[in-house]
């Protein structure tokens, strides 16, 4: 059976998941307005991502017999200067998701919930998976922001490149 404590704050993170969700969609619809398609590809994958985080939380809660409750989510941004100001907000975002992973972490152990810790382990490898992978392209980005033009055209081409692979069978 599920705390209460931990039960709210699951719902809470399917809220955030899904709220990531809605910021990596409009991030994408951003940059295909902005002819960077491939970016938009990067960019609807990522949501894709965040959808089946959203998802984990939500099985897990029913599995445990908790009750999910769904909330309303937020509208995110819908302008950024360029694409480098696009990336920057991703990193900073992805930063603010994993403190909240590290927090739910603290709330299990506190509550003694060893089978949500063990849960939560698999986002704790996500988030650096996540912040390594955002570091890496704002980077390679900052590195171009000298002559943009032709550097970012063949990097569009890279990040048209990304597939969805749905995230392996949870161990739990
Ligand atoms: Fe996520
Ligand atoms: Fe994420």
């Amino acid at each position: 059976m599920l705390k209460k404590s931990i039960e709210q704050a699951f719902n809470a993170q399917i809220n955030a998941e899904t709220y990531s969700a809605y910021l990596y969609w409009s991030m994408s619809a951003w940059c295909e307005k902005n002819n960077l398609g491939g970016f938009a590809n990067w960019m609807r994958i990522q949501a894709q991502e965040e959808m089946s985080h959203a998802m984990k939380f939500y099985t897990h809660v029913l599995e445990r017999g908790g009750e999910v409750k769904l909330t309303s989510i937020d509208g995110p941004e819908t302008e950024w200067k360029d694409i480098e100001a696009v990336f920057a907000a991703t990193l900073r975002h992805e930063n603010a998701v994993t403190e909240r992973i590290n927090h739910l972490v603290d709330l299990a152990i506190q509550e003694k919930d060893h089978a949500a810790n063990q849960f939560l382990q698999w986002f704790v490898n996500e988030q650096v998976e996540e912040e390594k992978n955002v570091e890496q392209i704002l980077g390679q980005l900052r590195i171009m922001g000298k002559q943009p033009g032709a550097a970012l055209f063949m990097m569009d081409k890279e990040m048209a490149a990304r597939v969805y692979t749905p995230p392996a069978a949870p161990a739990d």
